[in-house]
C-alpha cells in the first residue's frame, strides 16, 4: 500500500482549494484539470474552519460536492486532515493550546500552524476531525490517499510542551543521573535534582545548554510524529486500504527527523521550492527524498510554478517547470504535484502562483502545465528501474541541529551547507549520488562523502569503517566525528571517532578570519588551490599528506598578529589533506574548506551543465545550460532541451 489507490502510473496535480472560489469556478477547474492531464489533487489541507464552523458542528456538504465533481471527471483525491490550521474558535476555546515561543509570548490565531502539538485539546480536536473525515469519506470512490496535516515542523515552549518533554526525557534516559550526565549538568550548576526542574530551552541569560537544545529538537520530532501516528491510526481504522502520508518540508529550521518519519508513512512525499540554483537544489532535494524513502516510491507533493528567492517571486524560465519536474522524476519521484492548482486571489499566499495562474488558462504557465501533463505518461516505463547512484553523501538531521548551537569554535558552521556543497560538486561532475544517513548500507557505493558530520554514534562509526575495510573510498571533511550523540567532545584528539580510520590526530582547530585563505601545495610544491574558513593542526598517524598548508593569503587589513590569523599561519608545511589506506580501501580527510573547483579536482571530476541520470537501460538527460550539450551516445541537446531514451538506442 505505497501508492494512491486507483492510480497506476505517475501522479500529476496539485493542492486544490475550491473553498476559496464560488462553485461555478469548480466546473471550470475540473474541465481544465482534464485538459492538463491531472489525475490527483490534494483537497482540504486548510479547510478546518469550513468543515467545522463551530465546535462539534460539521458541514461536509460542500466537500461532498467537490469530491463527487472530481470523481465524475476521473480525478482522484488526496484528502487532507486540516490540522495545520485550527479555526479561530479553537484558540478562543482553548487558549492554553496556542503556541508559546521560547521568550514566553503566546501567539494568537491569524496565520496558520498556531497550536501546541502537546496540548491535550489540540490532540483531541485533531483526532476528532480526522475521524469525522474518515467516517464520511471511507466509501467515496475518489478517495486515493490521506494527506495528514501539512509540513509538520512547528514547536512550542509552553507548560504542556514542558511536561511532555520531561516524559520523553524519562523514556530516553531513565534516571536523572543519566540526564545530568548526558547534558553535562555539572557545568554552570545545571545539575537537576527533580524532574520538575527540567525545562524546554526557553529564553535565558547567556549561552543555552547545547545538549538540552538538541534533545528538545529530538523531542519535538517525536512529539509531532505521535500526533501523525494518532491520526494515521484513526484513518487506518476506517480505511485500511488507503495509504496515509504527510508532506515533508525541506529546511534546517524544522525540528523533524524526516528519515525516521519516512518509515511511518505509506509513501514519502516532499515539498520543494528551490531558490538560488534551481537545477542543483532540485537534484539535491530529490536525492535526499530518495534517501528518506530508502528505495520505496516517493512523490514530489508540492512545488511552485514560480521561484521564491526570499525577496522576490520570479517567473520560471520557459520550459523550466518541465526541466525541474523531469529532474525530480529522473531521481525517483513517481509524479509531479504543485502548490497549488489555481492561484489564490486573496489570503496570505495570493502571489505564490498556481497551475492556473491569475491570468487564467490563456497563459504560458497553463500551456506548459498542459504540455507536462501530456509528457508524463510517456515516462512511466523509464521510471521502473531504480536510480543508479555510484556515490553517497551522508546527511544526518541531528548532526545539523547540533551545529546550530551557539558557542561553537566558529559561526557559519553548517552541516547541511557542507553536504550541499559535496552533492553539488558530484552533481556538476555528472555523478548521481544518494543522500543517506550514516547508518545506511554503504556497500553499493565506491565513494562516500562525509561532510562536517559533527556528531556521530559508535555504530555509525563502525559502519563507515566497514565501508573502507571492504574497499570503498571515504572522503571526510573538517569537523566530522568530533562529538558523541549528546554533543559532547570525544577527547584525545579530533576527529574523535574517526581518528584511527583516517590515520590522523588533530590537535587544534584554527578557524580562519573571513576572506583569508591558506594555499594548498602538493608533495612536489604543485598548486592545489586554497583552503578558507577553517583549518586544523593535523598530525599524521599512519596517513600520508597529498596536500599541505602553504603560504597564507590574508584578507586585506588582516595582519600577522590579528586573532585567528597568526595561528592559521603557524600551519605552514603541515598536512591539509590526508590519505590513509585502511583494509582494502582509502579514507581521505580534508581539514579545511575547499572551493567547489578544488573539491571537484580532488575527486577527479569535470563540471558540466548536462544532467544525466541512469535507470537500468534508460537515461534521463536535461540540459540546464545556455549552450548545446552532447548526450554521450545520444542526441545533441539544445539549451533547455531534454531527452529520455534507452541508453543503447540508435
Ligand atoms: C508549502 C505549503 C503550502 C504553501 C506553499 C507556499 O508547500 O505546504 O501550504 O504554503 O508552501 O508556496
Amino acid at each position: 500500500m505505497d501508492w494512491p489507490k486507483g492510480i497506476g502510473g505517475l501522479c500529476y496535480g496539485g493542492d486544490y482549494n475550491p473553498e476559496q472560489w464560488p462553485e461555478e469556478v469548480w466546473k471550470e477547474d475540473v474541465a481544465l484539470m482534464r485538459r492538463a492531464g491531472v489525475n490527483l489533487v490534494s483537497v482540504g489541507v486548510f479547510s478546518w474552519a469550513r468543515l467545522e464552523p463551530s465546535p462539534g458542528s460539521y458541514d461536509f456538504a460542500w466537500l461532498d460536492r467537490v469530491l463527487d465533481l472530481l470523481h465524475g471527471a476521473g480525478v482522484r483525491v488526496n484528502l487532507a486532515t486540516p490540522t495545520a490550521s485550527p479555526p479561530p474558535w479553537f484558540g478562543l476555546a482553548h487558549p492554553d493550546a496556542l503556541t508559546v515561543t521560547a521568550d514566553g509570548t503566546r501567539l494568537t490565531h491569524g496565520s496558520r500552524d498556531t497550536y501546541c502539538v502537546s496540548a491535550p485539546a489540540y490532540r483531541e480536536a485533531s483526532a476528532r476531525i480526522a475521524g469525522e473525515l474518515a467516517r464520511r469519506y471511507r466509501g467515496h470512490p475518489a478517495l486515493a490517499m490521506w494527506h495528514v496535516h501539512n509540513e509538520y515542523g512547528t514547536g512550542c515552549h509552553c507548560d504542556h510542551a514542558a511536561a511532555a518533554f520531561r516524559t520523553w526525557l524519562r523514556d530516553r534516559y531513565g534516571t536523572l543521573d543519566a540526564l545530568n550526565d548526558a547534558w553535562t549538568g555539572s557545568f554552570w550548576s545545571q545539575h537537576h535534582s527533580a524532574w520538575e526542574q527540567v525545562m524546554p530551552p526557553r529564553a535565558t541569560r547567556y549561552l543555552p545548554n547545547p545538549a538540552q537544545a538538541l534533545d528538545f529538537r529530538r523531542f519535538l520530532s517525536d512529539e509531532m510524529l505521535a500526533h501523525f501516528r494518532e491520526q494515521k491510526a484513526v484513518l487506518r481504522e476506517h480505511t485500511p486500504d488507503v495509504p496515509v502520508t504527510t508532506n515533508f518540508v525541506f529546511g534546517d529550521w524544522v525540528p523533524v527527523d524526516h528519515r525516521r518519519w519516512a518509515a511511518e508513512t505509506d509513501l514519502v512525499a516532499v515539498d520543494h521550492y528551490p531558490a538560488a540554483d534551481p537545477p542543483q537544489e532540485t537534484a539535491f532535494a530529490a536525492d535526499l527524498a530518495r534517501g528518506w524513502a530508502g528505495g520505496r516510491p516517493w512523490l514530489l507533493m508540492e512545488q511552485a510554478v514560480v521561484t521564491y528567492t526570499g525577496s522576490r517571486m520570479i517567473a520560471k524560465r520557459p520550459g523550466e517547470i518541465t526541466r525541474l519536474s523531469l529532474s525530480h522524476i529522473a531521481r525517483g519521484s513517481r509524479g509531479v504535484m504543485f502548490f497549488q492548482w489555481r492561484a489564490s486571489r486573496g489570503g496570505a499566499e495570493l502571489w505564490h502562483g498556481g497551475m492556473v495562474p491569475h491570468a487564467g488558462e490563456d497563459s504560458r504557465i497553463f500551456r506548459e502545465i498542459t504540455e507536462l501533463g501530456a509528457l508524463l505518461p510517456s515516462l512511466e516505463e523509464a521510471c521502473r528501474a531504480p536510480v543508479e547512484a555510484g556515490a553517497a553523501v551522508l546527511w544526518d538531521a541531528e548532526a545539523g541541529w547540533a551545529l546550530q548551537a551557539p558557542g561553537l569554535p566558529s559561526t557559519g558552521l553548517d552541516h547541511t551547507g557542507t553536504v550541499r556543497q559535496a552533492h553539488r560538486v558530484l552533481y556538476r561532475g555528472g555523478v548521481t549520488a544518494d543522500v543517506v544517513h550514516p547508518s545506511a548500507d554503504l556497500s553499493a557505493y565506491r565513494l562516500v562523502l562525509v561532510p562536517a558530520l559533527y556528531l556521530i554514534s559508535d555504530d555509525d562509526t563502525a559502519n563507515l569503517r566497514r565501508h573502507v575495510e571492504g574497499g570503498g573510498t571515504l572522503v571526510v571533511t573538517y569537523l566530522s566525528g568530533v562529538a558523541d550523540p549528546c554533543a559532547r567532545v570525544r577527547t584525545g584528539g579530533y576527529p574523535g571517532a574517526l581518528r584511527d580510520l583516517l590515520g590522523i590526530r588533530v590537535e587544534e582547530f584554527h578557524p580562519l578570519p573571513p576572506g583569508t585563505a591558506l594555499a594548498l601545495t602538493g608533495p612536489g610544491g604543485e598548486d592545489l588551490g586554497t583552503g578558507t574558513f577553517w583549518s586544523e593542526h593535523v598530525h599524521l598517524e599512519g596517513a600520508e599528506a597529498p596536500a599541505r598548508y602553504g603560504t597564507p593569503v590574508p584578507a586585506p587589513g588582516i595582519g600577522p598578529h590579528d586573532a585567528g590569523w597568526g595561528a592559521g599561519a603557524a600551519l605552514h608545511g603541515l598536512p591539509a589533506i590526508t590519505r590513509h589506506r585502511y583494509g582494502a580501501g582509502t579514507a581521505l580527510y580534508v581539514s579545511t574548506r575547499l572551493s567547489d573547483a578544488d573539491l571537484s579536482r580532488l575527486l577527479g571530476l569535470e563540471p558540466s551543465p548536462l544532467e544525466l541520470v541512469r535507470r537500468g537501460e534508460w537515461v534521463f538527460a536535461v540540459n540546464h545550460g545556455d549552450d548545446e550539450q552532447q548526450v554521450p551516445d545520444g542526441p545533441l541537446l539544445p539549451p533547455g532541451g531534454y531527452a529520455v531514451r534507452r541508453a543503447r538506442q540508435g
